[in-house]
């Protein structure tokens, strides 16, 4: 049996966040040491109520540390407007339990406080904007050579962006601390839009999780919602489900072509703000430190989730 591997979710929920999160709570291998969150889909008391509201629906342990952290970017007053994508609030249209309230403390200090407990052994699966991660980094510089390491859903390397032509959503909402990340040294696995557009949920996907009860029929009502809005601009029943790439990554890194590579995001571009530099020649003048997938195996991304996903038990 691999070695439990304790994790720490950063996200920003976010209907594909809370599948993220649930394929998390559903795997032996990792171990749910925390949760964080930050605005990106929503305001920060969206997400944060979301996030609350999922740790109950998935029954995990009251002492579970959950600290909110950044309200909006490093660099600028305005964050990006709520994705439409997530519906009002970033939960779609889905029932929700009262949320849990997160404990006193900025995510940020927890964070530098739970990696220097557990020096090389955490790591964090960073599914929304950077800024947390960057802010750990800028206030706690000590625990950069202490993190296990980060799978950030995030970025389009060699493929079109979803927010903008170049940019997705993630890097664009905080692209300085993308950047500060992608060149602080530390060992990043990059899941962009390169793999997790070409892992569609399939409508067949999503009405046997529905089919199956529990937890899994409310993550196909989740991806249903999000279906409907890819339905509407796509015209097929499908949907792309990102940030449950990251957990897979980790779950099954093998399932994904990884390029290793010197990153960099554009800060000051008219049409590149927020775009994912990817390096494989040292025309960056850096060592290599990220590992970025550029290919997967979609049906056996597809069957992990599924798998995963009905046998959350709760
Ligand atoms: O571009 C996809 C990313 O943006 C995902 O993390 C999704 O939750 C949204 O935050
Ligand atoms: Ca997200």
């Amino acid at each position: 049996m691999p070695e439990v591997r304790p994790v720490v979710v950063d996200c920003d929920p976010g209907l594909d966040d809370a599948v993220a999160l649930a394929m998390v709570v559903a795997s032996p291998e990792l171990d749910l040491i925390g949760v964080t969150t930050l605005a990106g889909n929503a305001s920060l008391a969206h997400t944060t109520a979301n996030a609350g509201a999922l740790l109950e629906l998935l029954g995990l342990p009251a002492e579970l540390p959950f600290h909110t952290g950044h309200a909006g970017p490093l660099a600028r007053v305005q964050r990006e407007p709520d994705e439409p994508i997530h519906g009002p609030g970033g939960m779609g249209d889905i029932e929700l339990p009262a949320p849990r309230q997160p404990r006193p403390g900025h995510a940020v200090d927890w964070l530098a406080e739970t990696i220097r407990e557990r020096p090389g052994e955490v790591t964090i699966i960073a599914i929304g904007p950077l800024t947390n991660v960057a802010g750990l980094l800028l206030h706690h510089p000590d625990v950069a050579p202490l993190i296990g390491d980060v799978v950030v859903m995030g970025g389009a390397a060699f493929v079109q962006g979803n927010l903008t032509a170049r940019a997705e959503f993630n890097f664009h909402a905080d692209p300085e601390a993308a950047r500060y990340v992608a060149e602080s040294g530390v060992p990043l696995r990059i899941v962009p839009l390169d793999v997790t557009r070409r892992a569609l949920v399939t409508g067949e996907d999503i009405d046997r999780l529905r089919a199956a009860g529990g937890i899994a029929a409310l993550m196909g009502d989740m991806l249903a919602y999000l279906a409907r809005g890819f339905e509407r601009r796509h015209g097929i029943r499908a949907c792309a489900v990102h940030d449950a790439l990251a957990v897979a990554a980790l779950l099954e890194p093998e399932l994904m072509v990884w390029e290793h590579a010197a990153i960099t995001v554009e800060c000051s571009g008219e049409f590149t703000r927020g775009e994912l530099i990817v390096d494989t020649h040292g025309r960056l003048g850096r060592e290599p430190s990220a590992a970025v997938a550029t290919g997967i195996d979609a049906e056996r991304f597809r069957t992990l989730m599924h798998r995963r996903l009905t046998a959350v038990s709760h």
